[in-house]
């Protein structure tokens, strides 16, 4: 509405004129059918649309000029430059018209008028031109955006992949020269290097596997599962990991759960999440995990740790990807658990303060 307020203005079409134009409306009328043939043999060949043109040229002289007047005008349909070639026959055909309806003195006044009106539509088809192409260079630069992501994908986690293969070979490697060496002095010294290497590769390896996963989040296959025994399988195989931590790794017992889950994923999410605890607590440390049923039928995976907290800055990073606080950390860990929950349709919540850390897992049991 502002710009047609401001093409109007600004070509000034008064009160008088607009009275001219809705008197001319009645004389010119009959002549709409044969203007409309003009317009589209010059624009293109449109049967059907005539009637579209006409209340078009109708509502140009009558008015009111409003919001209507202003929409139709901005959805005209047809290309620029066949606008501006139409838009001329349409003008020449009215001012012929008029030179011909109206005595020498009076035409003037009225081709003024008409002229005024013609480019107050001019003006707003332009604007609706510029905008179309506007938009649809953005949607053109989201897909070139969408289409350099999956490039990017494709090529790295095929980099990935390439990568893992001499990676264990080397680590195969260096496992012999160990126990090779072992067999011929014991040497922690010389071990050393050694074991440093090996725990390097171990952390590539690490970071490679949450890398793949990330990167080619992989499909859904879901099945029906009892979640807790999911949950269980986590807890044990993490065990050694909390002991050499120190820290009291536990489960809540709970009577089976069947939902319809991906077990592979449901493993990834628990297992990140109680890594993130038994990383956060500090020896003599508390993880405990709980799986509860939910409502409406929902059920959750709860991760608590007694552990500092995730300070108030850290808090709005947790999800990004590669971002850690952690020394060794490859940051990961909850950009997976965010997407896998998200591919459940699921739900995270947290609640954190410095007295420890609880994650809640919502998930769907259908
Ligand atoms: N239970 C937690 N307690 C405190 N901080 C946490 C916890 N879980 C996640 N974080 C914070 O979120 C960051 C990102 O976690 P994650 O994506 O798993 O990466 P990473 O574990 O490799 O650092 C961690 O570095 C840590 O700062
Ligand atoms: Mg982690």
């Amino acid at each position: 509405m502002t710009l047609l307020d401001e093409v109007l203005g600004y070509i000034e079409l008064d009160a008088a004129e607009q009275q001219l134009l809705r008197e001319l409306h009645p004389r010119l009328a009959p002549y709409f059918g044969e203007i409309t043939q003009k317009f589209y043999d010059a624009a293109l060949k449109s049967p059907g649309a005539t009637s579209v043109l006409i209340e078009w040229m109708a509502s140009g002289l009558l008015g009111p000029y409003d919001q209507t007047f202003y929409d139709k005008r901005s959805r005209s349909g047809l290309p620029q430059h066949t606008m501006f070639t139409a838009m001329n026959v349409v003008r020449t055909a009215y001012i012929d018209k008029i030179n011909e309806l109206y005595p020498h003195a009076e035409a003037r006044e009225v081709v003024r008028a008409v002229n005024k009106l013609l480019d107050a539509e001019l003006a707003i088809m332009l604007r609706f031109y510029q905008q179309d192409s506007e938009d649809k260079l953005i949607a053109r630069e989201r897909r070139v955006q969408a289409e350099k992501l999956a490039a990017m994908q494709t090529l790295s986690s095929g980099l990935a992949h390439e990568v893992r293969n001499p990676l264990n070979a080397a680590a195969l490697q260096l496992e012999l020269l160990e126990r090779r060496l072992r067999r011929v002095i014991d040497d922690a010294k010389l071990l050393e290097p050694i074991q440093l290497a090996n725990h390097e590769l171990q952390r590539l390896t690490a970071l490679l596997n949450d890398f793949l996963t990330f990167a080619r989040p992989p499909e859904l296959h879901a099945s029906d599962q009892d979640v807790v025994d999911i949950v269980r399988h986590v807890i044990e195989l993490e065990k050694p990991l909390a002991e050499r931590r120190h820290v009291a790794l536990a489960m809540q017992d709970h009577a089976p759960i069947l939902a319809k889950v991906d077990s592979g994923k449901l493993h990834q999410i628990v297992q990140n999440l109680v890594r993130n605890g038994l990383e956060a607590t500090a020896e003599g440390g508390h993880v405990e995990v709980v799986v509860t049923n939910g409502v409406p039928n929902a059920f959750h995976i709860v991760v608590k740790d007694d552990g500092p907290g995730i300070p108030e800055d850290v808090l709005p990073r947790i999800y990004e990807p590669f971002f850690s606080t952690k020394e060794s950390g490859t940051g990961l860990g909850m950009a997976i658990v965010h997407s896998l929950v998200a591919m459940h349709g699921g739900k995270i919540l947290i609640d954190t303060s410095p007295r420890g850390t609880t994650l809640d897992i919502e998930l769907p049991r259908e």
